[in-house]
């Protein structure tokens, strides 16, 4: 256990006997120490703010507080020191012999520390969510690879998760794009664009329509257009053999993006998805639903929801379309239907959506209509975990040098390829496969680590120099910082050296490798509960960083004590242990070697 979780019931304790027991649930504040201030590891900053609303004085509540805590005999043998500073600070410094015996205890028990949540949810996760045969580009790689670090985390800490790729597979863009399939062949190259280059297959189809409809006299062109809507309402009016031709769409568009997915190493499959042609026929049924007890409005022949928290530039509240003038139905209609499905049918607690952050609105809109309109479980949350976008070394929104959008797959390739590059330069006795192998998980690891390693909702500078790089905080090395251990720790084998059951803590520089490691279960936890993956690359990047201060200061192999070295494998062990499984709930591969 981390210290903070095992001294917080105590304090809680402390603080009802030193105050009366309507201060049991005030918060202790229990922070980590600042280390430039005092070589205590944990500081607790209640006794001010405490003081301030019992009218006492600080100094004396800190000294009624600590006094409670050192007639608790539990709080004595995991504390070596309580002192007071400054205006009634706790300077707590853990005992020494309590660290060892809990990184013991986390590394015997292999459960590294991590516990399952106390209250387990059932949580749909949404992500990822590209739209069929357009591309997928850089925003939708990173709701992809945010939103599965996040089902990982979640399903580690006991939830139950329920991945739903709501994939953009309906709507008036089908009707064109079935008859350009039908038009170029099914067996064409043009249509297997589905499966390499989307984007070009539906830019194809646009342009078709676009010409046709400006064609001079209309219809000069073959009537596309014309064939495109009428296409249009077969599919929504379920024409089996149009929804043959739109299932052989889908099945081309599922092809790519498991493509996408297999490079990638994301845990989404067929069984995840959960497109916008799903609630199809829900729709009619809500807006009529809304219409008649007045939720929503005919205004200007669209079916509209109008909410005073949200207005437009002249104080009028702006319009939820739901159903447009001509009949269809838009993002906002399926949304509607993804909350009360998640809510009802799948019992959501916490229902997450990993959306880009400018549809940040279109959610808020949507769930405030849903709830009034009782599509909302009280104990459901819907949670837009809000993606910034991915911008290019000019600081514009990523593109090709040519200004075109950038293809998913070729930049993973290029990922790859420069990865390799990077591997070869090292390891020059590894086969061609094993460098293969090692190229792909450093390159896509790169990829990952950098969408993953700033907050989800900042930007960030898709750069694959700096992703790449062997030093600072990167995938590759913290890839490179657990090989590094794992050929430590072979070597050792080779020796015959085996890690100790229990560690010891003699250095300072183990002392503080142990502590850090304590802290990986509530780092995980935390990550659970704000969605924020960036906080547990942050930790593991400290932890790689405070094991090489370890290394440089503790010899390993060439201890001159056996017993010494076997703790210090122990520590290698357990370090190796918390780096490989928190590289695994962002979704990155560690290497056998690099
Ligand atoms: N397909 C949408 C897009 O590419 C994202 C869908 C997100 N999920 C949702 N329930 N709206 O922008």
């Amino acid at each position: 256990m981390d210290a903070i979780s095992a001294l917080t019931g105590h304090l809680s304790n402390a603080i009802a006997s030193a105050l009366g027991d309507e201060w049991r649930d005030a918060d202790p504040v229990i922070r980590p120490a600042n280390k430039k201030q005092t070589s205590a590891d944990v500081q607790v900053n209640a006794a001010m703010a405490l003081a301030k609303k019992v009218g006492k004085n600080p100094r004396e509540v800190a000294s009624a507080i600590v006094e409670a805590l050192r007639a608790d005999d539990e709080v004595m043998a995991l504390v070596d020191d309580v002192e007071i500073a400054g205006p009634g600070f706790l300077n707590i410094t853990l005992s020494t012999d309590w660290v060892a015996a809990q990184a013991s205890t986390i590394l015997a028990d292999g459960s590294l520390g991590v516990a399952p949540a106390a209250k387990t949810e059932i949580i749909p996760i949404d992500y990822s969510s590209p739209n069929v045969a357009k591309e997928m580009h850089v925003g939708h790689l990173r709701t992809t690879v945010v939103g599965d670090s996040l089902a990982r985390v979640l399903e580690r800490l006991g939830h139950t998760v329920i991945r739903q790729n709501h994939v953009g597979d309906w709507g008036t863009p089908f009707g064109m794009l079935i008859e350009h399939l039908l038009e170029v062949g099914e067996d064409s190259p043009e249509a297997a664009l589905l499966e390499s280059d989307p984007n070009a297959f539906y830019q194809a189809a646009r342009t078709k329509f676009d010409t046709a409809e400006k064609a001079e006299p209309a219809g000069s062109k073959g009537d596309f257009n014309t064939r495109a809507r009428k296409r249009v309402t077969l599919l929504q009016g379920g024409d089996p053999e149009t929804l043959a031709h739109w299932n052989k769409l889908m099945e081309r568009s599922k092809a790519y993006f498991n493509k996408v997915y297999g490079l990638l190493g994301v845990t989404l499959t067929d069984a995840d998805l959960a497109g916008e042609s799903t609630y199809n026929d829900e729709l009619a049924g809500i807006c009529d639903d809304l219409e008649s007890r007045g939720i929503a409005v005919v205004s200007d022949g669209a079916l509209c929801i109008f909410q005073d928290e949200f207005t437009g530039r002249d104080d009028a509240p702006v319009p939820l379309i739901i159903r447009k003038s001509d009949g269809g139905y838009g993002y906002a209609t399926t949304d509607l239907a993804t909350v009360r499905h998640r809510s009802f049918d799948l019992q959501g607690d916490r229902m997450v959506y990993v959306v880009g952050a400018p549809q940040n609105l279109h959610f808020r809109m949507t769930w405030a209509a849903a709830d009034k309109a009782g599509y909302i479980r009280p104990e459901s949350t819907p949670i837009h975990v809000q993606i910034g976008s991915v911008l290019g070394k000019d600081g514009k929104m990523f593109k090709t040098r040519s200004g075109d959008s950038v293809l998913l797959m070729d930049l993973l390739g290029e990922a790859v390829d420069r990865a390799a590059g990077v591997v070869s330069e090292s390891k020059a006795e590894m086969s061609d496969e094993e460098r293969a192998v090692v190229a792909r998980q450093v390159g896509i690891g790169a990829v990952k680590y950098a969408d993953l390693s700033v907050s989800h909702d900042s930007e960030y500078i898709f750069d694959f120099d700096r992703m790449l790089a062997l030093t600072g905080n990167t995938g590759p090395y913290l890839q490179y910082a657990a090989t590094r251990i794992r050929s430590i720790l072979a070597r050792a084998a080779e020796a015959g050296y085996s890690p100790a059951a229990e560690i010891t803590l003699g250095e300072d520089a183990e002392r503080a490798l142990a502590l850090k490691l304590l802290d990986y279960g509530a780092v995980v936890a935390a990550v659970g509960e704000s969605l924020e993956p960036h906080r547990l690359a942050g930790y593991l990047f400290e932890l790689a960083t405070t094991f090489t201060a370890f290394y440089e200061k503790c010899p390993v192999l060439k201890a001159d004590d056996d017993d010494v070295r076997a703790s210090r494998l122990a520590l290698c062990e357990l370090t190796l242990g918390v780096l490989v499984d928190g590289l695994s709930l962002l979704g990155i591969e560690t290497p056998e070697k690099m």
